[in-house]
């Protein structure tokens, strides 16, 4: 079993202005683990993250990051701690190399100039090292920051929003580095609104909306238990779906020419090979197949309500 590095019991912020942003959050996470929080809007995801880095007051619970409580140890659980905001703040004069080695004597490590390299060169900004932040791209300018939150070789890495902005192959290139993180034994908290990328790289998935924590699971058992897949099925000709008598969750295109089905995931459910076996006998061609995979979105939707 592993162990718990972060504990968060009755967790609750009010902000001054009487706004709840968080309302009772219980969660663990698991040393080592990938967990993404989803959530819309204003959900509460950055304030959870906050709470837990300690950069804002809680209004009641506990948080403890590694055994030490965020408030009364804040010292000790901030070093074990690498943020990556959601606002991008950075001087725009100051040298890429600069940036991410003050940034780890900020947290009092000594120079450690072979770390500072491997990360630079991890995220592919060792030719930009002697840049300015000013002549960055917003892309580049996100993986500054990135580098800068694993100066100081933390433990657990928040990245709250990272690929907002950033285009499909840094995409790709950050979900490779975050599973790299995850291998070296980082555990990392994410906070994104592409359900794929989380969907890609979670091992768990927790849904905030309203302040409250709507469910936590495991991604793939999430994903078995709720998610619903879609097939859609071109057909030779016309098709009146009345043929099927509701056997089936199916809807029909406008040139009633395709039919879409919507099914569960489940091992011993073949309702697709009934389907298919139906529409044969019904002496239909099957022209084209495609299925949709957007399972844990369309959990999402249902569980945020949208
Ligand atoms: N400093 C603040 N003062 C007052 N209310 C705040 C403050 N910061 C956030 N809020 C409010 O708290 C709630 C949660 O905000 P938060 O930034 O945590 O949401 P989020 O899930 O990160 O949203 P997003 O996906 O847009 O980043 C919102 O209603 C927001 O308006
Ligand atoms: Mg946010």
């Amino acid at each position: 079993m592993k162990r718990n590095i972060i504990q968060i019991e009755r967790l609750s912020k009010t902000y001054k202005d009487g706004t709840v942003a968080l309302e009772n959050i219980n969660l663990n996470i698991t040393d080592g683990e990938i967990i993404a929080l989803l959530g819309p809007n204003g959900a509460g995801k950055t304030t959870l993250i906050s709470a837990i880095c300690g950069i804002t007051n809680i209004s009641s619970g506990n948080v403890s990051v590694a055994g030490y409580d965020v408030i009364d140890d804040y010292k000790k659980t901030r070093a074990l701690i690498g943020l990556v905001p959601q606002e991008i703040a950075l001087q725009p004069f100051e040298k890429v190399i600069d940036v991410v080695k003050y940034s780890r004597n900020l947290f009092g490590c000594a120079n450690n100039d072979m770390h500072i390299e491997k990360i630079l060169k991890r995220l592919l900004l060792w030719d930009k090292k002697d840049k300015r932040i000013v002549e960055l791209s917003g892309g580049m300018k996100r993986r500054v920051i990135i580098a800068k939150a694993l100066s100081h070789e933390p433990k657990i890495l928040f990245l709250d929003e990272p690929t907002a902005g950033v285009d499909v192959d840094l995409r790709f290139d950050m979900w490779e580095l975050i599973k790299k993180l995850r291998a070296d034994g980082t555990t990392i908290i994410l906070t994104t609104h592409y359900i794929e990328e989380a969907e890609e790289i979670a091992d768990r998935i927790s849904i905030i909306d309203n302040g409250k924590i709507q469910l936590t699971e495991n991604k793939s058992e999430l994903i078995k238990r709720l998610g619903k897949k879609v097939i859609n099925i071109k057909l030779d000709q016309e098709i009146d779906i009345k043929v099927f008598n509701g056997d089936f969750d199916l809807s029909q295109s406008p040139d009633k020419t395709s039919i879409s089905m919507r099914y569960t995931d489940a091992k011993k459910d073949n309702t697709l090979d009934k389907l298919l076996t139906r529409i044969k006998k019904e002496k239909y061609k099957i022209l084209h197949i495609e299925t949709d995979e957007k399972s844990l979105e369309e959990i999402f939707l249902d569980v945020v309500g949208k």
